[in-house]
Formats: structure tokens, sequence, C-alpha cells
């Protein structure tokens, strides 16, 4: 059985639906998972789906993903623009990584334009909303599949 595909959710992720609906949508963050979920349930694969405002947490979570998931999908929020130790977690992962974020962050404030987590990534979707999410599981499952 394929390991499951880690889907991880940074600081703040918690408050979707209610944080800046303008920038972020009106979807919680249960509202993704539960599309995820039926999603991954068509393409054959599990998903463990969490948020931490912590960011030992977060790198706690990249670790187990490390031995036990099959790929990430990662929406590191503010940890994004700000965290080394986020990025040497992901760099020390050998499975495939998408970074995912609701907002264009190209055309926000200026300190959103860098990404530290980019670095460890196959690949970054933003700007897409919620969707963004499904559309990385898409292609994450394709990558999985090809390893
Ligand atoms: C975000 C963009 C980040 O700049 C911001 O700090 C977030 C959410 C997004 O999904 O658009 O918390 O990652």
């Amino acid at each position: 059985m394929t390991k499951p595909i880690y889907i991880l959710n940074g600081p703040n992720l918690n408050l979707l639906g209610e944080r800046e609906p303008e920038v972020y949508g009106t979807d919680t963050l249960d509202d993704i998972r539960r599309a995820l979920e039926a999603q991954a349930e068509g393409l054959g694969l599990t998903l463990v789906f969490r948020q931490t405002n912590a960011e030992g947490q977060l790198i706690d979570w990249v670790q187990e993903a490390r031995d036990e998931g099959s790929g990430i999908i990662i929406n590191p929020a503010g940890l994004t623009h700000s965290s080394v130790a986020l990025l040497d977690a992901l760099l020390a992962v050998d499975i495939p990584i998408i970074e995912v974020h609701l907002s264009n962050i190209h055309r926000r404030e200026r300190f959103r334009r860098f990404s530290y987590v980019s670095r460890a990534a196959a690949g970054v979707i933003c700007g897409l909303g919620a969707r963004g999410y499904g559309l990385a599981l898409e292609a994450l499952a394709d990558m999985v599949e090809k390893r």
C-alpha cells in the first residue's frame, strides 16, 4: 500500500474563512480537507491533513513525513518568508514536495515575494485559492506514481 500524502498547513490557516476573506477566500480549512479527501479517494491515495501555529511542530511533521509519507503538500503560511529551519527540514526529505499558497504572493507586499521553502519544492502553486491544493494533489499523485 502507498504511504499517505502529507498536507501540512502553517500558522493562522486554522482561521481560513474568517481571516481576510478578500485575500484568502471563504472556504474553511475543513472545507479544503473534505474536498481533498474526496479527491484522494478517487485517486486511490490516503492523506494526513494537519495544521499548526507552531514552527517546531511543522518541522516535526515534515520529519515524520520523511519516513511515513510518499509526498508533501505544504502551505507554510507566514513561515514561508522567514523559516530557514523549515527549509532545512524540507531539504532533508527525499519525497516530492509541492508548495501551495491561496493568495498570489507575488502581487502582495514585497516581503511575501521571497520564499525560503521554494528551494525545496518541486513546484509552487499560488493565487488560485483553495483550488491550488487540489491541483497540487493531482500533480503529486502523478509524481508519486512515477517514482
Ligand atoms: C499564504 C501567504 C502567506 O504570505 C501568508 O503569510 C499566509 C498565507 C497563502 O496561502 O496565501 O498566512 O501562505
